[in-house]
């Protein structure tokens, strides 16, 4: 097999309650996350020596995930890895390269890993590594990597805004008090909202017609109109408030959000990464357009959620 290139998304959490702290010192999650079409490329070239070319030199070392995937599995390869997700941002770009990797050593030297083994794999890598192999739309439990695949949102475009400042996921989940835990109750009901809606837009002698303009439907473009039907979510994410106290550019990176007329405003996991929903492409391309260069640092996208591959 000659090389082969996949592309790593980023994710968002739409909702993010942190319900305990497990005896491993990991945090109990209840998290619906999404994957979005803002995404790093990675290209695997069979080799006996293991390397790694990135445009982020910084990136190259030893520690990268990717290089930790494929030691892992034991195996060599020449990878090269672009980079477009912010890092550490609270996206997960590097436990989506992580994934990606995964998949292009099981692909490229044909291991025969079932998708089982893959997770397994990929948990032992970090916590958010697993949910980049299922991508889509998921409720993530326990440290993360106890997964349920949800119906897709629908296509609901955001704006992502960076106020490029390091931030450790480590020490915002260090600094969450005791009282800013949840029990889990916003998440689930949330999903039961998205279920709910997938059970209706199956049954459509239940809901009323729909005036759907007919587009061609792109391999990573939801089908339905559904995220129109669904009421937007109640975001919420424990790790917001520890965050903000650490960093409080993420404050002003909220207000500059708000300032340019986003409504529906939330941190991404742990951070500093802020999303906006917007109603539509038009909306989410303006809003960008309106933050960007509001700051110094600042990185910001408009990108559409996405179905599972
Ligand atoms: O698993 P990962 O390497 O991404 O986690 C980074 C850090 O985030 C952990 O060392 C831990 O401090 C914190 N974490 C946690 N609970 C989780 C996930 C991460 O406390 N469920």
């Amino acid at each position: 097999m000659s090389w082969l290139r996949a592309s790593a998304y980023a994710k968002v959490n739409l909702m993010l309650e942190v319900a305990g702290r497990q005896a491993t010192g990991f945090h109990e999650l209840i998290s619906v996350m999404q994957t979005v079409s803002l995404a790093d490329d990675l290209v695997l070239e069979p080799a006996e020596q293991l390397t790694l070319a990135c445009d982020v030199p910084a990136l190259g070392g030893p520690d990268n995930l990717v290089l930790r995937a494929a030691r892992l599995v034991g195996r060599g390869g020449a990878f090269r890895l672009l980079k477009r997700i912010p890092m550490a941002a609270g996206l997960g770009g590097g436990s989506s390269d992580a994934a990606a990797a995964l998949r292009l050593l099981n692909a490229v030297y044909q291991l025969g890993l079932t998708a089982a083994e893959l997770l397994a794999a990929a948990a032992t890598l970090g916590s958010d590594v697993p949910f980049f192999l299922l991508g889509g739309t998921a409720l993530a439990e326990g440290r993360g990597e106890r997964l349920t695949p949800l119906p897709p949102l629908g296509e609901q475009w955001l704006v992502l805004l960076n106020p490029g400042v390091p931030l450790s996921t480590g020490h915002v989940f260090g600094a969450l008090a005791p009282a800013e835990q949840r029990d889990g109750s916003m998440t689930r009901q949330y999903v039961t909202s998205l279920l709910e809606a997938a059970a209706s837009a199956r049954a459509p002698s239940s809901a009323p017609a729909q005036d759907v303009p007919s587009r061609p439907v792109g391999l990573h473009r939801p089908q339905s109109d559904m995220a129109r039907r669904l009421p937007l979510p109640p975001l919420v994410n424990s790790l917001e408030a520890p965050a903000e106290r650490l960093e409080p550019r993420i404050g002003l990176a909220r207000q500059a959000l708000v300032a340019a007329g986003a409504q529906n405003v939330l941190l991404s996991g742990s951070g500093p990464t802020l999303f906006a929903l917007t109603a539509d492409e038009s909306s989410a391309q303006a809003l960008a357009a309106s933050v960007d260069g509001t700051a110094e640092h600042f990185v910001s996208a408009a990108t559409s959620l996405l179905l599972r591959d």
